[in-house]
């Protein structure tokens, strides 16, 4: 059963009832919200200010991504607004066990990442330890960029580890996820896709929703 996490980078941010409308309309499993500190990463987005006037907002599960540096010192301020899903990168912390227990010790998912430019050994320690292992797709900070074509062998890789895996992780896929690659994706193993412009720069994102479900079912 595939999973839809729409990214709502890829909306219109003087009001946002309308893309988190859209989305319970297209019965999504999650919203996922991109967290970025201008340092991690070369932009800014929201903080937790903003995660907590969208927890108000709705109440499907939030999957937060943390592109950030010491995730450690804020991870507190984004449990209290009511996240549900914590993901952070593996490069952006010296103690990723520290923040796997706290995330988890709240009763949280955790998902853990790292960029596209990363070794992919860098996770290998973690991910009995995880509910998610986020592969990006794309270099983290922006939506609308291309897919990075060696990431689909990621996808495979990944998905092979944790097969040998007792509990299996969620692998979710993000950076230019749309109608048209979501089938290859879900072949290499991913069963959550994230999908920014692949859903909101469509004209009909609710309609856009709908038919990625029919790829792989809901
Ligand atoms: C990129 C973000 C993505 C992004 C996806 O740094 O992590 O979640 O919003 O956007 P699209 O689907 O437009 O590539
Ligand atoms: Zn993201």
């Amino acid at each position: 059963m595939i999973k839809l996490s729409p990214s709502l980078l890829a909306t219109d941010f003087s009001n946002l009832t309308i893309p988190l409308s859209q989305c319970n309309s297209g019965e999504v499993s999650m919203i996922h919200i991109d967290v970025m500190d201008g340092n991690f990463v070369p932009n800014i987005t929201m903080g937790p200010v903003v995660i907590n006037g969208i927890r108000k907002a709705t109440n499907l599960l939030l999957d937060v991504h943390l592109m950030i540096n010491k995730p450690e010192n804020f991870i507190s301020d984004f449990i209290k607004v009511g996240s549900n899903l914590i993901t952070f990168h593996v490069e952006a912390t010296k103690n990723p066990f520290n923040l796997i227990n706290q995330i988890k010790n709240e009763g949280l998912k955790c998902g853990i990442t790292l960029k596209p430019s990363s070794d992919i050994s860098l996770i290998e320690d973690y991910i009995e330890y995880v509910d998610l292992i986020l592969i990006m797709s794309v270099e983290p900070g922006f939506g609308g960029q291309k897919f990075i074509p060696g990431m689909l062998d990621r996808i495979y890789y990944v998905k092979d580890m944790t097969n040998k895996l007792n509990s299996k992780p969620d692998i979710s896929v993000d950076g230019d996820v749309k109608l048209s690659n979501a089938k290859q994706i879900i072949d290499a193993g991913a069963n959550i896709l994230v999908s920014g412009t692949g859903i909101f720069g469509t004209p009909d994102p609710v309609s856009t929703m709908k038919k990625f479900y029919m790829m792989g079912g809901k």
